[in-house]
């Protein structure tokens, strides 16, 4: 007890009462795709991380992992500034660089700081080069940490409704002045699963003269051929994540190459930050070299997805504009949410509800995320324990 813990539990009462707590539960891994809880030994099928190719318990990554580690060691000592950069980084950040179909790759220790480092990167290009601030136009469902970013760089962006690529347009026509335009957005939603149109993206920027920046952490992997993602060579710069379909944790910047050195001059989580761990790293390369050759797990997965939307649309439940691994059941209010997901959890099944502000007040809903190892029959099971839920919680939705 500290004399500022009162202080601290009057906030914590804040969100209480609005019901709206958030804390981490305790969960082993007992298996591919399978969580389970240490106090009860209840087993879930995990339908909640994003491990879309099942990648993290596979033997080449961990294998990898420690040949890195044995070769240079369990931590990279400093920024890359300080004692420079392994050949073996280098290598990886070339192949990622390919990966994306840009000229440059660099590594940051996780999407949220790539993300929250880059904004501000970009912003201070425009006040250095033009004199002016930059004017940030975004995807109003962009992820927190690029909100994060434009607040690092004190610029308020301009919101654009959600892959309304119309209003992207007139807000992109109506900004002046002389100061860089940036846009920023997601190739693939996170908690909506569905797709921004990558040629109109590119298209409108191209006629605004403005960066498109997008984050492609849902994408890598998972979509694409060879799982290289939906931007392929169509924006200016791109984020990837090793967080999600490869397995591991960390990110990638990738871009020009004049962008990639602007970035090791001015983005501070690339700056002031320890590089990433070799293990993280060999873990990343030898993501790299299985994803080309698993085309049939990315088709599986897809398949999954599809049939659930379809399951859940026989029973008149709401999946949005899902269109990818991520499909989300969109019951509205937190309660709600928060019931279906006990009565899924007692099914034997993890989907977790997210609530606001992850998503917007009466827009909550069960995230529903398919893997590479789920069976046909994990998800009719999974359909079927929501459809329960949904009959009891959200009453006349369901059929
Ligand atoms: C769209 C998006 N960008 C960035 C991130 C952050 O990535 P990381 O988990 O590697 O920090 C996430 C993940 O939560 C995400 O969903």
């Amino acid at each position: 007890m500290t004399r500022f813990d009162n202080l601290f539990q009057q906030g914590l009462a804040g969100f209480a009462t609005q019901g709206r707590m958030r804390s981490c539960r305790q969960w082993r891994v007992a298996g591919p795709g399978l969580l389970q809880q240490p106090d009860t030994g209840a087993v879930l099928v995990d339908f909640s991380s994003n491990d879309y190719l099942g990648l993290r318990t596979h033997p080449l990554l961990l294998e990898r992992a420690s040949a890195w580690a044995r070769a240079q060691g369990s931590g990279s000592g400093a920024s890359r500034l300080v004692t420079g950069t392994p050949p073996q980084t280098v290598a990886l950040e070339q192949r990622l660089a390919a990966l994306k179909g840009m000229a440059a790759a660099r590594i940051f220790s996780s999407g949220w700081q790539a993300n929250a480092s880059v904004v501000p990167a970009l912003a201070r290009l425009s006040v250095q080069v033009t004199g002016a601030p930059a004017v940030i136009v975004a995807d109003r469902f962009m992820h927190a940490s690029l909100y994060h970013g434009c607040a690092a760089a004190g610029v308020r962006p301009k919101r654009f409704r959600h892959n309304d690529m119309g209003h992207l347009d007139a807000v992109l026509e109506q900004c002046g002045g002389d100061g860089l335009k940036i846009v920023l957005t997601e190739s693939v939603f996170s908690m909506d699963g569905d797709r921004a149109d990558m040629a109109q993206l590119r298209a409108i920027t191209r006629r605004h003269e403005a960066f498109l920046c997008v984050d492609e952490a849902h994408a890598t992997g998972i979509l694409g051929e060879h799982g290289t993602g939906l931007v392929h060579g169509q924006a200016d710069l791109v984020v990837g994540t090793f967080s999600k379909a490869l397995g591991g944790m960390g990110a990638f910047v990738a871009a020009s190459d004049a962008v990639c050195r602007w970035l090791d001059n001015t983005a501070s989580g690339f700056i002031y930050s320890t590089a990433p761990s070799p293990m993280v790293l060999g873990a990343v390369d030898a993501a790299l070299d299985l994803l080309p050759g698993m085309a049939a797990q990315r088709a599986h997965v897809a398949a999954l997805a599809s049939g659930f939307r379809q399951r859940m649309a026989q029973a008149g439940l709401d999946v949005g504009l899902s269109a990818t691994q991520i499909v989300p059941v969109v019951v509205g209010a937190e309660q709600t949410a928060q019931a279906l997901a006990r009565v899924v959890e007692q099914a034997g099944f993890l989907a977790v509800a997210i609530r606001p502000p992850t998503v917007p007040p009466g827009g909550c809903r069960l995230r529903v995320v398919f893997h590479a190892h789920h069976t046909y029959e994990q998800m009719e099971g999974l359909a079927a324990a929501i459809i329960v839920g949904a009959a009891e919680h959200v009453g006349e939705k369901a059929g």
